[in-house]
C-alpha cells in the first residue's frame, strides 16, 4: 500500500449533524446482537429505579425521627401517602426500615456490578463489531482504490479511532442512562409535588438551552482534535516508512518538528477546549445552584409544602441536579468524540462502495491446464489522463516461462495485476483456457495465483511461520528445506541462530533485502500455485543467487506451475521460454528468445547486448546448479 498524499479534511460537523451521527451510532448499537441493546437500557433504567427507592424510603425514617419518642415506634405506611402516591397498608418499625434500607444498597450494588459488565461486552461486541466491519469492507474493496489509499489512515481508522467509538459509544449510553434517570426522578418529583416538578424542568431547560454556545464548542475542538490525530499519525507513519534514509540524511529533525509542531497545536488546542469546558460547568453549576435556591424559595413561600415534602424534594432534587450536569458533560464529551465515529463510518461506506465485484462468492476455476489469455486489454487507473494499458493482447502458455520486459513505466505490473485478477479491464478480456473470467470467476481463479513482489511482505514472526503463512495445510520440514534450496535460502536460513525458528523482526528487518527476497521465494514456492508472478521478485539479489532461482523457476515451471517473470535485469528472464516487450502500455516484441535475439534492433537484444550476453543461454531443466 502506498503512503499516498494527506487525504483531504473532514468538514467541520453541520448544525444537526452530530445528532444524525449519535443516531446513527444508536442504530448501530441496537444491531449489535438480539435486543442486547434493549436489555442494557431496561438495566439502566433499574439501575435508576432502585436509587430512587431507596430515596422514598427516607421519607418514613425521616418521619419515624420526627415522633416524640425519638423515632422507636412503629409507622403504619397504610396512613401515608406522598402526594397522589399512596403507600402499602404494612406496619414498619425503624431497624426493618433501616435493614431494608442497607439490603436495597447492597442488591444495588451486586445489580450495578452485573449492569456495568453486561454494558461493557455490549460496548465491546459493539465496538469490534465496528472494527471488523471496516477490516472486512477494506479486504474486499478494489484494489485499485485501496491501494491508492493512505495507508496511514486506514491503519489510524483501524486502531486509533476505535478506540475513540468504544468511547462514543460509552458516553452515548451515559446520556441515555442519565436522561432516564432524570425521567425517573422528575416522576418521584411530580408525585411529590407538579408545580414543582415544573418549576425543576423549566430550570433544567432553560440551563441546557444557555449551554448551548459550550456544546458548540466542544464540537469544533474534536473537529481539530481528530485531524490533529491523523496528522500525528501521519507524521509518526511517515518517519517509520522512512527511517533509514531520514536517519542517514539527518531528515530526523524535520520529523521531529513536525510532530513537536502538532502536539503543540494539540495542547493549545485542548487548553482552549479545557478552559471553555470548565467555564461551561462552572456556569452550569452555579445556574442549578441558583435554581436550587429559587426552589427552595418558591417551595415554602409560594407551594407551601410542608417539611416532609420540602426534605423529600430537595433529596430527590439534589439527584435531579447531577443528571442534568452529567447531560451537559457527557454531550460534550461525545461531541469531542464522534468526529471519529464520522470518520469511521464514511470511510467503511467508501470502502464498501468500492467493492469488488469479485468479493462475494467465488466461482471455481478448473486448474489451469493450457492458457491464459488477455485480449484487447486497455486499462486506465483513476484520474490519469494517459492509458496504462492500450489494447494489449498476449498469451501465457501453461507449464512455460513467460517474461515480460520493458522500459519503467511500460505497464509490466499492471499486466501481473491483470492476469491474477486483482484488477479489472476496462475493455477487454482476461480467459483461462478459453474460458472468459467473470466477477466471481476472478476469485476463483485467485485460488490457483501466488506473487512475489520487489517488496516482499514478510509478517513479524519466525521464517517457518512466514513460510507456512501462504502454503495450503501443515507442511513437513523436507518440503520446507527443499523450498528453501529452490530459493537459495536454505544455506542462509541454517546459519541464522534458530534456523527456521529464528525470528526476523518486523517486516524481516533482521534479513538482507535478498534474503527478504529468498523467504518470499520459497514461501510462493510452497504455496505450489498453478500460476506464479515473479514482479523484480530478485531484484536485490546477486547475480549467482539469480541464476540459482533461475533454474528453480524453470523446474517449476517443468513440473506444471506456470510462470510470468518481470525484470530489468537479462538473468530473470532470458531463460524464458517466452518473452514479451512493452512499451506504453502495448506488445512491441514478442517470440522466443532466439528469434528475438535475431531482431537487431529489438528490445530483448538490446536488453541482453547492455549487459554482455551476446546470446540466450537456454537453462537445461533439471541442471543442477
Ligand atoms: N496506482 C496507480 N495509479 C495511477 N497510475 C498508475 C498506478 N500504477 C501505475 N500507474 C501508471 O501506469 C503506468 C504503467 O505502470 P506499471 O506499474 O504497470 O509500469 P511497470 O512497467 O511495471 O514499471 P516499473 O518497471 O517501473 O515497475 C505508468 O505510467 C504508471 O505511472
Ligand atoms: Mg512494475
Amino acid at each position: 500500500m502506498t503512503r499516498a498524499p494527506a487525504p483531504p479534511q473532514p468538514e467541520p460537523l453541520a448544525p444537526g449533524e452530530a445528532l444524525r451521527n449519535a443516531l446513527s451510532l444508536i442504530r448501530e448499537l441496537r444491531a449489535t446482537g438480539a435486543g442486547r441493546f434493549w436489555i442494557a437500557l431496561v438495566l439502566l433504567v433499574l439501575g435508576s429505579l432502585t436509587e430512587g427507592l431507596s430515596v422514598l424510603l427516607l421519607l418514613p425514617v425521616l418521619h419515624l425521627l420526627s415522633q416524640s419518642d425519638g423515632g422507636l415506634g412503629r409507622i403504619e405506611l397504610g396512613q401515608h401517602h406522598i402526594g397522589a402516591l399512596n403507600l402499602p397498608d404494612w406496619s414498619i418499625g425503624l431497624p426493618t426500615l433501616l435493614l431494608i434500607f442497607v439490603g436495597l444498597a447492597v442488591f444495588q450494588m451486586l445489580f450495578n456490578r452485573g449492569k456495568s459488565v453486561y454494558l461493557s461486552d455490549v460496548l465491546l461486541d459493539f465496538t469490534n463489531r465496528q472494527r471488523l466491519s471496516l477490516f472486512r469492507a477494506l479486504s474486499k474493496a478494489r484494489w485499485d482504490r485501496v491501494s491508492r489509499m493512505s495507508g496511514a489512515e486506514l491503519e489510524h481508522a483501524l486502531t486509533g479511532e476505535i478506540e475513540r467509538i468504544y468511547m462514543c459509544a460509552f458516553y452515548v449510553l451515559s446520556i441515555l442512562q442519565a436522561m432516564i434517570g432524570l425521567a425517573i426522578y422528575l416522576a418521584v418529583c411530580l408525585a411529590i409535588s407538579w408545580p414543582m416538578t415544573l418549576i425543576t424542568l423549566g430550570f433544567g431547560t432553560v440551563a441546557l438551552l444557555v449551554m448551548r454556545p459550550f456544546r458548540r464548542r466542544a464540537a469544533r475542538f474534536g473537529h481539530r482534535l481528530q485531524s490533529r490525530r491523523m496528522e500525528q499519525f501521519r507524521t509518526v507513519a511517515d518517519f517509520l516508512g522512512g527511517l533509514k534514509s531520514a536517519r542517514a540524511s539527518n531528515r530526523e529533525a524535520r520529523h521531529l518538528d513536525a510532530f513537536a509542531a502538532s502536539l503543540d497545536q494539540t495542547k493549545h488546542d485542548t487548553r482552549e477546549f479545557t478552559r471553555s469546558n470548565a467555564t461551561g460547568s462552572g456556569l452550569f453549576q452555579l445556574s442549578l445552584t441558583t435554581g436550587a435556591a429559587a426552589f427552595i424559595f418558591l417551595a415554602i413561600t409560594w407551594a407551601g409544602l410542608d417539611l416532609t415534602r420540602i426534605v423529600a424534594l430537595l433529596l430527590v432534587a439534589m439527584r435531579i441536579a447531577p443528571r442534568f450536569l452529567g447531560l451537559q458533560g457527557q454531550a460534550q464529551q461525545l461531541l469531542v468524540s464522534l468526529p471519529a465515529w464520522r470518520h469511521v463510518r464514511t470511510l467503511s461506506r467508501k470502502l464498501t462502495a468500492a467493492q469488488d465485484d469479485s468479493a462475494g462468492e467465488a466461482t471455481h476455476v478448473p486448474p489451469l491446464a493450457r492458457s491464459i489469455q488477455l485480449q484487447d486489454v486497455s486499462y486506465s487507473y483513476e484520474d490519469s489522463a494517459r492509458a496504462a494499458l492500450d489494447g494489449l493482447s498476449l498469451t501465457i502458455r501453461a507449464g512455460e516461462v513467460t517474461a515480460l520486459i520493458g522500459a519503467s513505466g511500460s505497464g509490466k505490473s499492471t499486466v501481473a495485476d491483470l492476469l491474477m485478477g486483482l484488477i479489472r479491464a476496462q475493455s477487454g478480456t482476461l480467459s483461462v483456457d478459453g474460458t472468459v473470467l467473470d466477477a466471481k470467476a476472478l476469485r476463483g481463479w485467485r485460488e490457483q495465483t501466488a506473487y512475489v513482489a520487489q517488496e516482499s511482505f514478510l509478517i513479524h514472526g519466525s521464517v517457518r511461520a512466514n513460510l507456512e503463512g501462504g502454503a495450503h495445510g501443515q507442511l513437513a520440514d523436507t518440503e520446507i528445506w527443499h523450498a528453501l534450496e529452490m530459493a537459495n535460502a536454505d544455506a542462509f536460513v541454517r546459519e541464522l541462530p534458530e534456523g527456521l525458528e529464528t525470528r526476523i523482526g518486523d517486516r524481516g528487518v533482521l534479513l538482507s533485502g535478498g534474503q527478504r527476497q529468498r523467504i518470499a521465494l520459497a514461501a510462493a514456492f510452497l504455496r505450489k500455485p498453478a500460476f506464479l508472478v515473479l514482479d523484480e521478485a530478485t531484484s536485490a539479489l546477486d547475480w549467482q543467487a539469480q541464476d540459482c532461482i533461475a533454474h528453480s523457476v524453470k523446474r517449476i515451471a517443468r513440473s506444471g506451475t506456470t510462470v510470468v517473470t518481470i525484470a530489468h535485469r537479462p538473468s530473470m528472464v532470458r531463460f524464458a521460454d517466452h518473452i514479451y516487450a512493452l512499451k506504453d502500455g502495448r506488445v512491441v516484441e514478442d517470440g522466443r528468445g532466439p528469434e528475438l535475439m535475431a531482431r537487431p534492433d529489438g528490445t530483448f537484444r538490446l536488453m541482453l547486448q547492455h549487459e554482455g550476453y551476446e546470446n540466450v543461454v537456454p537453462l537445461k531443466t533439471g541442471e543442477s546448479h
